[in-house]
């Protein structure tokens, strides 16, 4: 059977950066610590004024190709992940194949192009459509160009303000890739919630703490139905777990339930059983709330414990790095975390050729997936070629002020001119609207 995965990624993030403990908090009357420990995150990215999910998931894609020595002729198909999206008949992707088009002689009039929608779960839904695709034998000895491209804004004062961002993913998936390869084993966890939407409106209504239940109760879900093709998970088995990442607490609330189910009948629950006893079991009680109430119990002691914390530093933690850094990029926020990890691999000089992966993703409305993805012998190299670190330096570092203009700006019903604070080079940009209200866009060298 051919090996199918990604080859390769390239990460844009939008040009501005909010400092959430130095800028917003103090406006919000809030304490910085509410955001770096408690949410996790130190700073939101934005996009320019100049910026849109489609420029940063070209420039992403651009980028991407360049590297790769990838012209149109070598994809098949162009499917873009989005919870931004601006137009309810014009997928993105034509708008990003026709700015690529700009800057290749050939064209992309041969590939199959798409937008899929599930929240920030599209992102990996994609990957699975070009999986399947090249699996079928469909794709003519082509790639798939994969997008996942976001704006995640909340209306002004809303709780999820603090959790913003925006950038974009763009991956090849290919036979015989060079970063990572698929598991054909999947779980779900999918059930009609309705803890996040946008009833065609742009900034989200959301139950927020109602959110983070669904979130855990269908990632369990998922788990446990990926066990169940996929055999049982155990916490050695995995280098790291990249999970969809709201803001960096919620991939803590995650963890401790993922490991705690991971090591229950294992010997790491027996070695534990010394210090905290072991797990309570639902038919040693003969209510439910009894025994949610020790299940809870068990989790606090097993947050605490070294094992647990070793664990969690090794296997959860580093895949947080980026997302502390440029807040929710909805769609591509597993993808970031998987990019994390591997960077800290790089960094650290592990070599994590062949280790595995288990992904956790999720999308509001809702519905987890979780997937193995295995190490390739290329990792490396395609990871010393992000120059994310630069990027997430090189960004202007907004005021409250600019900020505040930064949101209307992008705010679908207003109309706000603004200055871009950075100037663009070798890259796409938005220059405003067509006869017909379609977004037009060039690219400036
Ligand atoms: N020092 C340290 N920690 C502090 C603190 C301080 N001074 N002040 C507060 N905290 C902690 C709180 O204890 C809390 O942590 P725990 O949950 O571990 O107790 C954390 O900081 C956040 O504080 P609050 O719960 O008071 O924050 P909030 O109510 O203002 O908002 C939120 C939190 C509900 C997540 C909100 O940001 C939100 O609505 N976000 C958008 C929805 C979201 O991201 N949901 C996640 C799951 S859905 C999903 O994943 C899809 C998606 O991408 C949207």
């Amino acid at each position: 059977m051919t090996d199918v995965g990604i080859d390769a990624i390239e990460i844009w993030t939008g040009k501005l950066k909010l400092d959430l403990a130095e800028t917003f908090a103090p406006e919000m009357g809030e304490d910085p610590e509410k955001y770096t420990k408690g949410l996790g995150l130190y700073a939101s990215s934005f996009p320019d004024a100049h910026e849109d999910i489609v420029t940063m998931g070209a420039n992403a894609a651009h980028r991407l190709m360049e590297r790769k020595g990838l012209t149109p002729d070598d994809i098949g198909r162009i499917d873009v992940a989005t919870e931004s999206a601006f137009d309810n008949s014009k997928p993105v992707s034509t708008y990003i194949a026709g700015c690529l088009e700009q800057v290749y002689d050939e064209d992309f009039h041969h590939a199959n192009k798409g937008e899929r929608k599930f929240a920030c779960i599209s992102g990996t839904q994609s990957l699975d459509d070009a999986y399947n695709w090249i699996k079928a034998g469909r794709n003519r000895g082509r790639s798939a160009l994969v997008v996942a491209t976001d704006t995640a804004l909340y209306a002004r004062g809303d709780p999820g303000e603090a959790t913003q961002g925006a950038g974009a993913v763009a991956m090849i998936v290919s036979e015989d890739p060079d970063l990572v390869e698929l598991s054909t084993e999947q779980g779900y966890g999918s059930a009609d919630e309705t803890d996040f939407l946008k009833p065609n409106q742009q900034f989200p209504s959301v139950d927020g703490k109602r959110s983070m239940q669904v979130y855990l109760a269908r990632m369990r879900e998922a788990l446990e139905d990926f066990e169940s093709v996929a055999g049982d998970t155990h916490p050695d088995d995995y280098a790291f777990i990249p999970y969809h990442t709201p803001f960096p607490g919620m991939v803590r609330k995650a963890g401790l339930l993922g490991y705690r189910h991971m090591i229950r009948g294992t010997e790491y629950e027996d070695d534990l059983a010394d210090a905290i006893d072991r797990q309570p079991r639902e038919d040693e009680f003969d209510e439910r709330e009894d025994y949610e109430e020790a299940i809870r119990d068990y989790m606090d002691d097993l947050k605490s414990t070294d094992q647990y914390q070793e664990w969690y530093g090794e296997a959860v933690d580093p895949t947080l790095d980026i997302s502390r850094e440029v807040g929710n990029w909805y769609t591509g926020s597993v993808h970031i975390a998987r990019a994390s990890a591997l960077r800290h691999a790089a960094e650290n000089d592990l070599d994590v050729t062949g280790d595995r992966l288990l992904v956790g993703s999720y999308g509001s409305g809702a519905q987890a997936e979780i997937h193995a993805e295995t190490v390739q012998e290329g990792w490396r190299e395609e990871i010393d070629a992000l120059d994310v670190d630069e990027q997430i330096r090189n960004r202007y570092d907004i005021s409250f002020e600019e900020y505040e203009q930064v949101h209307d700006r992008h705010n679908h019903e207003k109309t706000v001119e603004m200055e871009a604070f950075t100037e663009p080079s070798g890259e796409f940009v938005f220059t405003g609207r067509g006869a017909m209200d379609e977004r037009v866009y060039e690219y400036v060298e």
